[in-house]
């Protein structure tokens, strides 16, 4: 094969794997873009943090990173879904996340996030340990007319709303933990590390 025949046969290639990235994205599957990041040396005793860029998580979307081996979802909640949060509290064991499941920066409010639109959770039921499915639907057949959007665990049907607030009345006894993270710039998540330890 002359050199330009292999050439040619490169850029298929090349053309073929870019092909395959763009599908992936066209489908919703967000892609985060996660880095190592250059942790102190107190970090890295800690568990390495992670750096997720949430510029292209379009609302509805998850974002799945792992954190210490454990799978951390980042969410960004659209408007109506942020409006449903607060109407829904009287349903939830503890709406204003009294039990420590966060870190003390993080608003004990419905909203449970640093910035209104973005929730960053450990996907980790707090039952028995099993990883809860994201379940952004209004009303589906599966999970009855009152859901309004959450996280299902179908090992033993615990309920979590968008900010991972556990519903009263199912197995898992607490919310869903908030990992320590902080925004290194509007759009960039540390998740791992506190602001004041970076
Ligand atoms: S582990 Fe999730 S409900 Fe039991």
């Amino acid at each position: 094969m002359s050199n330009d025949g292999v050439n040619k046969g490169r850029r298929r290639l090349l053309i073929g794997a870019t092909s395959a990235v763009g599908a992936v994205g066209a489908v919703g599957a967000a892609v985060p873009f996660v880095a190592s990041w250059n942790p102190s040396a107190k970090a890295k005793t800690a568990g390495a943090p992670v750096k997720v860029d949430v510029s292209k998580l379009e609302p509805g979307q998850q974002m799945i990173v792992k954190w210490r081996g454990k799978p951390v979802w980042v969410v960004r909640r659209g408007d109506e879904a942020l409006a449903e949060l607060p109407k829904i509290s009287d349903r939830m064991a503890d709406p204003m996340s009294e039990v420590p499941q966060q870190p003390a920066y993080i608003p004990k409010t419905p909203i449970r996030a640093l910035r209104d639109d973005i929730i960053v959770l450990v996907g980790i039921c707090t039952h028995l340990g099993c990883s809860p499915t994201y379940r952004p639907e209004v009303a589906p057949a599966d999970l009855g007319a009152e859901w309004v959007g959450g996280f299902y665990c179908p090992c033993h049907g615990s309920r979590f709303d968008l900010s991972g607030r556990v519903y009263s009345g199912v197995p898992a006894p607490s919310n869903l933990v908030i990992p320590p993270h902080f925004y290194e710039s509007e759009n960039v998540i540390i998740v791992g590390l506190d602001q004041e330890n970076a």
